[in-house]
C-alpha cells in the first residue's frame, strides 16, 4: 500500500521543492487528500522570532495546505550547512524515530504524504545516519529529481545505484528546469540514456518556469505544466493491501 513518496534529488537546489509542490497540486487535482513534509530544513531565517523554512512557506502558499509546523517540519535549523553540522552547532540531535512519529501523525490526516528530502541521499542527518536511513525507516519509494544538463547522467545514475544497493525502491525520475539553459545535445539525449542505464522510468520533464518565484510564493503555471508534462499515474496512492 502506498501512502507516501520521498522526493530526493541528485543534489541540493535541483528543484525538489518545486516538484513536491507540483506533485501535491496534481494529486489534489485528482481528488486525493494530500499532505507534505520537509522533515529537516537547514539555513532557515528567523522571522518575527520564529525559525522559518522557506521550502515550507512556499509549499504552504502554493498548495494551501497548513498542517501543524511541528508535524510538517520538526527540525528547523538556522545554520546553512548539512543537517548533521547545523544541528551540532545548535545543540539539537536529529532523531529519525521522531521524524517517523511525525510522519505517522501526518499520514493519519491524509491519504498520501509527499516528503521532501534534504539535499540528496547521502546527506548526513546526525553522527551516524544519512538521508537514505530516513527513507528506509519511513519505508517510502523515491522520486528522484535531477537536472537536465550535462553531468546529470552521472549524478542520476549514482543516486539510482545507491538506492538499489540499499534496497530502496524507486518510483521514477523527474527532470526539472528544462530550458533554463540553452537546450543542446545533452538536454535532448540525457533522459533516454538515464532511463536505459537506471532501468527506472523518467516520468516527466518539467520546464524552467519564468513566472515561478519561491520568495513570493508564486507558481502560477506549475499545476498546468505538471499536469501536461509529468505522468503521475505510477505515483498515485494505492490501497492494494491484501
Ligand atoms: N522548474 C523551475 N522553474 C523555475 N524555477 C525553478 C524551477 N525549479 C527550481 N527553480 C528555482 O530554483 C531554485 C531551487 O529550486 P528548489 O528550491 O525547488 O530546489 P531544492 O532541491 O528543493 O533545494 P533544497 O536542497 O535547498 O531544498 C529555487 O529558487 C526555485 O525557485
Ligand atoms: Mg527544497
Amino acid at each position: 500500500m502506498r501512502t507516501g513518496l520521498f522526493i530526493t534529488g541528485t543534489d541540493t537546489g535541483v528543484g525538489k521543492t518545486v516538484v513536491t509542490a507540483g506533485l501535491v497540486l496534481a494529486l489534489k487535482e485528482r481528488g486525493f487528500n494530500v499532505g507534505f513534509m520537509k522533515p529537516v530544513a537547514s539555513g532557515c531565517p528567523v522571522l518575527d522570532g520564529e525559525v522559518v523554512s522557506p521550502d515550507v512557506r512556499f509549499l504552504r502558499e502554493v498548495t494551501g495546505i497548513h498542517d501543524d509546523m511541528d508535524l510538517v517540519c520538526p527540525y528547523r535549523l538556522k545554520q546553512p550547512a548539512a543537517p548533521s553540522i547545523a544541528s551540532r552547532l545548535e545543540d539539537t540531535h536529529i532523531q529519525l524515530s521522531y521524524i517517523v512519529d511525525q510522519y505517522f501523525q501526518l499520514s493519519l490526516l491524509h491519504e498520501i504524504v509527499i516528503v521532501e528530502g534534504i539535499g540528496g541521499l547521502m546527506v548526513p542527518l546526525n553522527n551516524n545516519e544519512l538521508v537514505s536511513d530516513l527513507v528506509l525507516q519511513l519505508g517510502l519509494e523515491l522520486v528522484i529529481v535531477s537536472r537536465p544538463t550535462l553531468g546529470t547522467i552521472n549524478h542520476t545514475l549514482l543516486t539510482c545505484h545507491t538506492a538499489k544497493m540499499l534496497g530502496i525502491p524507486m518510483a521514477g525520475i523527474i527532470i526539472n528546469g528544462f530550458g533554463k539553459e540553452r537546450i543542446g545535445l545533452p538536454e535532448r539525449t540525457n533522459p533516454d540514456e538515464i532511463e536505459h542505464f537506471s532501468n527506472t522510468p523518467v516520468l516527466g520533464i518539467l520546464p524552467w518556469m519564468r513566472d515561478l518565484n519561491m520568495e513570493l510564493g508564486k507558481a502560477p503555471s506549475l499545476a498546468a505544466e505538471f499536469r501536461e508534462r509529468v505522468n503521475i499515474q505510477p505515483l498515485l496512492p494505492t490501497d492494494d493491501e491484501v
